[in-house]
């Protein structure tokens, strides 16, 4: 049994407008699973459906044996499924320690929540050696790191991440993707949503390609990141080239 299983998920903001037309996909335990597709295509609503923002309309959400589409998102994230949303998402004139605190706002116990900041500060030394700085003074990679650093004091089995290297530049952003992949290399579960395809897929384990709210590829990194139509319609037009993000990036520039 997957961790995580969405079977034939329909969701929408506006009665009668389908956002998720149907989304089936699954994430294994100890997995990075991830989530490409164009702007539109429904990727963050698929996570704000899975912790509970959304209600689906119709289809199944099971994590760990559990059904928990359409539960509160409070409660989703007390079964163990901590979500980094799109954009940056710091308190920025809290400092560092403080928003990692904010993470653990649902947890009761003061040693518990000591503990796993120490497991916290261990992962991310430089979050200690920074602890009275506010976080809006971070570039945004570190805040980046901050955030996940935050979503990690609540220990959850699964991490949903979107779009973690939105705006970073191509070293912070490798830098981003190694911290992932350590995280993983932890035993952390991980889904994220990538439109730097190229890259988050070579990260990952697994793929899926949603396109109008519907998954319409899955499969191995490496078969994805080798399909010549993935290649041809999501990673720039080669299986090597540039990603699907730089080239909309470039022809922005170019119109
Ligand atoms: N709060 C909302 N209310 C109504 N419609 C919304 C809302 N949020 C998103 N949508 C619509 O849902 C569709 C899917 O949006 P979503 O943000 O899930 O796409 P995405 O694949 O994450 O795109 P991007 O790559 O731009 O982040 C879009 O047509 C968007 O306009
Ligand atoms: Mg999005």
């Amino acid at each position: 049994m997957p961790m995580l299983k969405l079977e034939n998920v329909v969701a929408s903001y506006v009665p009668g407008v389908e956002i998720l037309r149907s989304v089936t996909l699954r994430v294994e335990k100890g997995e990075i699973v991830c989530l490409v597709g164009p702007n539109g295509a429904g990727k963050s609503t698929v996570l704000r459906t899975i912790s509970g923002f959304l209600r689906p309309s119709s289809g199944n959400i099971i994590f760990n044996e559990k059904a928990i589409g359409g539960m509160a998102p409070e409660q989703i994230l007390k079964t163990g499924i901590s979500h980094v949303p799109q954009g940056h998402s710091v308190f920025p004139k809290m400092t560092i320690h403080e928003n990692l605190l904010m993470g653990a706002y649902t947890v009761k116990d003061k040693q518990v929540i000591e503990q796993r900041l120490e497991k916290v500060l261990v992962l991310f030394p430089w979050l200690k050696e920074r602890a009275k700085e506010k976080a809006g003074n971070l570039s945004g990679g570190q805040q980046k790191v901050l955030e996940i650093g935050r979503a990690l004091m609540l220990e959850p089995p699964l991490l949903i991440l979107d779009e973690p290297s939105l705006g970073l530049a191509p070293k912070t952003m490798a830098s981003l993707f190694e911290t992932i992949r350590q995280l993983n290399s932890t035993g952390l579960t991980i889904l994220m949503v990538e439109q730097n395809a190229r890259e988050g897929l070579a990260s990952a384990h697994r793929g899926y390609v949603l396109e109008l709210g519907r998954d319409k590829f899955e499969g191995t990194a490496k078969e994805l990141l080798e399909s010549p139509e993935m290649a041809k319609l999501y990673l720039g037009g080669s299986t090597d080239g540039e990603s699907y993000r730089s080239r909309r990036g470039r022809l922005r520039t170019l119109i």
